[in-house]
């Protein structure tokens, strides 16, 4: 079971690293396919490593990952809306991809400094 769970974290962080790349770093204020799959992508990770954490003998931070899944829903909100609103040609709206990249960059922080 550890080597599911390694994998997941693994595709877990490769998420992380596809919203905060395309909206921090790279496509600045576009939605981009890597932003929508990698909001879409720490959701599913997300509750599939609760799943297995929840097997181990290692206690679950149930407040925590409660905060986690609703901010990682607003991510992919954002992410949804903005794709949506570029798809239909009715716009840009730069600051939902922004909210995502820094909605993820604050669920980093509550996994890694919530302890
Ligand atoms: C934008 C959304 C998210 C980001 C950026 C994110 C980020 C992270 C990061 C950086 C870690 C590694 C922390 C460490 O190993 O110290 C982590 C671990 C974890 N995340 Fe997330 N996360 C997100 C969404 C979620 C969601 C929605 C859930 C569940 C509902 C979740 C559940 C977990 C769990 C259970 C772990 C611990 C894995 C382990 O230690 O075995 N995450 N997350």
């Amino acid at each position: 079971m550890e080597i599911v769970e390694n994998l997941l974290v693994l595709l877990h962080l490769l998420g992380m690293a596809a919203i905060v790349g395309s909206a921090v770093f790279v496509a600045r204020g576009r939605p981009t396919p890597a932003l929508l799959w990698g909001a879409r992508a720490q959701i599913v990770t997300g509750l599939l490593l609760v799943g297995v954490v929840e097997m181990g003998d290692d206690p679950v931070n149930h407040a925590k990952i409660g905060v986690k899944l609703v901010v990682a829903i607003a991510v992919a909100a954002c992410a949804e809306v903005a794709a949506g609103r570029a798809r239909r040609g009715r716009g840009e709206r730069p600051q939902l991809v922004h909210a995502a990249g820094g909605l993820a960059v604050l669920n980093a922080a509550v996994a890694v400094l919530w302890v």
